[in-house]
């Protein structure tokens, strides 16, 4: 098992970043607050930002590239297809001191493909090619791609192997799968993370057919012991929702998928170590609810965990709210679990 990832080519050694598991790139959701939360429970996890438009970057008047340091390993996934704006946009995250940029070829919404990126880019694979090409002259970090099996009725594999070839050819060498295809019309974002469905089988075969490149999958996994079977297959898993709806489950990520032996932090010492992080946030001009809204899965499954999150969503979008909300979620979520 994962022999490519052990065992990398000399010339990428500087820049290797163990995929082994992943957390996906989503918009609204693995903000920097998220993603500063997640890394208090593993070490190891790879951290990607929500996507970022290249005209976001260029055009825009907020800093997008903006990061805690604590935050690494950390890709930037970028959204664009204009070759010369995305090598920008690379160059400028490997100077911010990004581990990696991934360029967005899996999102279906209507307003991507307006910008002509995203899932739609799959049937352009020479725009891709070219834009790795142009990315990896300019920025010293892996350039990857994110992708899905298929789009429409181009759900052959050939279809893909097809892509991944192509890109491949221009030095790419990590790619992650979402094992279904994506509908191009007709299905929301959402729908299209749900109605076609899975194929993992396929995701294996191109690991088979390309040992020397890295492949993750990505799709439905909601445990580690799934991610486990996964890695008998392929190098690394991508976990998306699970990974924000019930983020204890990063815990445990470290012991069991990177044998590293420190410690895992109970769900109290995570939150303890998130109350200066918080302060710091309002300090700055941040609300309270900017952070806590990540944090509302934390006790996922556990008694107590609605009046927790009830408490929080009621409570951390007021005005002039601050981690008195936290201890004050927390000590009505021990009032009313049963002893
Ligand atoms: C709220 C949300 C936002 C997402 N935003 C992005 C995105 O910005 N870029 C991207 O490549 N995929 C995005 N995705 C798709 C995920 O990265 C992932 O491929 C998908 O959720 C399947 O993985 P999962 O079943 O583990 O959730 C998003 C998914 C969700 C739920």
């Amino acid at each position: 098992m994962n022999l490519v990832k052990t065992a990398p080519k000399p010339d990428t050694l500087t820049n290797v970043i163990d995929r082994t598991f992943s957390i996906a790139p989503m918009l609204d959701w693995t903000d920097r607050h998220y993603r500063y939360f997640a890394r208090l429970m593993s070490a190891n996890t790879l951290l990607y930002t929500e996507m970022v438009t290249t005209g976001a970057i260029i055009y825009g008047n907020g800093d997008y590239l903006a990061y805690n340091e604590e935050e690494h390993p950390l890709a930037l996934q970028l959204g664009g297809s204009n070759p010369k704006d995305l090598a920008h946009c690379a160059k400028l995250a490997a100077e911010r001191g990004y581990d990696e940029v991934n360029i967005n070829v899996g999102c279906p919404s209507d307003r991507v493909q307006n910008g002509r990126f995203g899932a739609c880019l799959m049937g352009e694979p020479e725009l891709v090619a070219q834009s790795v090409d142009a990315m990896k002259q300019v920025a010293d970090i892996p350039i990857t791609v994110k992708t899905r099996i298929g789009i429409d009725e181009q759900d052959s594999y050939e279809f893909l192997t097809r892509f991944i070839d192509v890109v491949s050819d221009k030095g790419c060498t990590d790619f992650t799968i979402h094992a279904r295809k994506a509908w191009l019309q007709g299905l929301s974002p959402k729908e299209n993370r749900e109605i076609p469905p899975l194929d993992y089988d396929r995701v294996y075969q191109l690991k088979r057919d390309y040992p020397h490149l890295n492949i993750s999958i990505n799709g439905g996994v909601t445990s580690l012991e799934q991610a486990k079977v996964h890695l008998q297959h392929v190098d690394g898993v991508m976990v998306g929702r699970e990974a924000y709806h019930n983020p204890y489950i990063l815990s445990q990520v470290d012991q069991l998928l990177y044998q590293n032996d420190k410690p895992q932090l109970s769900r109290e010492e995570v939150i303890e170590l998130m109350l200066p992080y918080i302060e710091r946030h309002i300090q700055q001009g941040g609300r309270l609810n900017h952070v806590t809204r990540h944090m509302i899965g934390l006790f996922q499954g556990l008694p107590g965990s609605r009046s927790w999150r009830r408490y929080l969503s009621e409570n951390a979008h007021k005005t002039g709210a601050g981690i008195e909300v936290v201890k004050g979620a927390i000590a009505l979520m021990n009032e009313n679990a049963p002893s």
